[in-house]
């Protein structure tokens, strides 16, 4: 069985009340299309049409050759999106799923239950439902007094008798293609001048034929996105949905409500999540690690058993063991070796800072090649920048920064050097030379000089 799938997000969005597609707007850090796309394209279809119209170029330029497009230059109706799409899929498909773009809750399982309902339905069409007393404005399923479905009715149709029923269209159908590209011809113009994709199960009844329907147990997944309030409820459940999913790989969250993790972010085993995190972008934790309380990771690598309390850090590397925090930065390019110890009010930026170094308190470190079990007093200030350009530091293994140094780069300072409480280095220090002093001199010149 070949299998295509349609997404439709073509519509302006207009009660979100935004510049941008309604579609880009995020959820956990990811705009819904991503997650709508995902679902669509993990159910084996060999093919994904995404219907784009309103500010199809900003759609377009977000999902680049993840999908196949058709542009519905006229928003006429999920009926007519549908239709645009039909001409991209080759005749050589049997079955094609069509979604909603602002359905992000939708999961892939559903949809595999779908196909599979379709696969053992003798009519031309599946579609899934679900039994809500809170309507929300979706479509009825009208069915007759033996269960069998005749219709779906949308809601500015519905009669008041109608308007009663509690089981609604959720939007998601899988149709034998060869019939859909026959039935979209047949599409009444509504009203409201729109073609329903709904009205093609009435067609289909009509014809003699039969229509299965999947029934979701978890309504969650049929919360569809129009308003800004529907976004945060989605936001909501979605959050829960990804931190249960890590609670069950083994990683410990304290308070999952103040705990926000990002779609995109992996989690190691037995790490501990404490209150007010988050974790985002293409973040990656390791095993045994404590996190937080009141820790944001963005983009950054952390290794295993590191304990990360208090931090802000985005872009960085941070290897086994580190200790960090609290009140400790570390922006782009930052790297810090295993078992580095950065304490309170450090900032480290583009640097490497090797294995065992220590840097404790109130330190700036940029444009630093910091070696092995280094000590950075506190108060120590990478001076890297005159004005116009950045310069490099280059600090040797077991050096001794002593507090309030001034690393005037560029700088090269040698193995088992040290500098003196207070020092301004503005020249270079051979390996196991002490410095001291402003401008720093070898303590052994500055003393035979006096
Ligand atoms: C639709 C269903 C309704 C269902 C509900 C579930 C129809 C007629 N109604 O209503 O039965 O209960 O979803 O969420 O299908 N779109 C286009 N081109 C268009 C119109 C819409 O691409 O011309 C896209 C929109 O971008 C959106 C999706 O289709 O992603 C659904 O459209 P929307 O207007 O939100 O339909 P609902 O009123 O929610
Ligand atoms: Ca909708």
């Amino acid at each position: 069985m070949k299998l295509a799938s349609i997404v439709l997000a073509a519509g302006k969005g207009t009660r979100m009340k935004s510049r941008h597609p309604k579609v880009l707007h995020q959820v956990c850090g990811m705009p819904m299309i991503h997650y709508t796309v995902k679902v669509a394209t993990t159910n084996g279809a060999e093919k994904t049409v995404l219907v784009i119209g309103h500010a199809a170029e900003e759609v377009q330029k977000y999902l680049g050759d993840r999908v196949d497009y058709a542009l519905q230059n006229e928003q006429l109706g999920t009926g007519h999106a549908v239709q645009s799409a039909i001409p991209v899929i080759p005749d050589d498909f049997d079955l094609i799923l069509v979604t909603y773009g602002d359905m992000p809750l939708l999961t892939a399982e559903t949809l595999q239950k779908l196909v599979q309902t379709q696969a053992a339905n003798p009519g031309p069409l599946s579609m899934v439902t679900m039994i809500s007393p809170d309507p929300r404005g979706f479509g009825r399923i009208l069915r007759d007094k033996s269960g069998v479905v005749k219709a779906i009715v949308e809601e500015v149709q519905c009669t008041p008798e109608q308007l009663e029923i509690t089981e609604l269209n959720v939007g998601a159908y899988c149709f034998e293609a060869k019939w859909l590209r026959q039935v979209l011809k047949r599409l009444p113009l509504s009203p409201k001048g729109e073609y329903y994709l709904t009205d093609v199960v009435g067609i289909a009844v009509q014809d003699g034929l039969r229509v299965a329907t999947f029934t979701i147990s978890d309504n969650n997944e049929a919360l569809g996105i129009n308003t800004r309030i529907h976004l945060a409820e989605a936001e909501s459940v979605m959050r829960k949905r990804i931190l249960e999913q890590w609670m069950l790989a083994g990683v410990t969250v304290i308070d999952p409500a103040s705990t926000y993790i990002e779609e995109s972010v992996s989690v190691g085993m037995d790490t501990i999540i404490q209150p007010n995190t988050f974790l985002r972008g293409d973040t990656v934790i390791g095993e045994g690690c404590v996190i937080g309380p009141n820790s944001i990771i963005t983009d950054c690598q952390v290794g295993n058993r590191c304990v990360i309390l208090a931090v802000v850090m985005e872009k960085a590397v941070v290897e086994d063991g580190v200790d960090m925090g609290p009140f400790a930065r570390l922006r782009k390019g930052a790297h810090l070796g295993p078992g580095v110890h950065m304490g309170n009010f450090g900032e480290v930026k583009d640097s490497y800072l090797g294995a065992g170094t220590k840097m404790g308190h109130f330190s700036y470190i940029g444009n630093a090649t910091i070696g092995k079990d280094v000590n950075i007093g506190a108060g120590t200030i990478t001076c890297n920048y005159d004005g116009e350009k950045k310069h490099p530091t280059v600090i040797g293994d077991r050096v001794f920064i002593g507090s309030d140094t001034m690393l005037v780069a560029p700088l090269n300072i040698g193995d088992d050097a040290r500098t003196g409480a207070g020092a301004v280095v503005t020249h270079n220090v051979p390996p196991a030379e002490t410095v001291i002093g402003v401008p720093a001199k070898p303590l052994r010149k500055s003393k035979t000089s006096e």
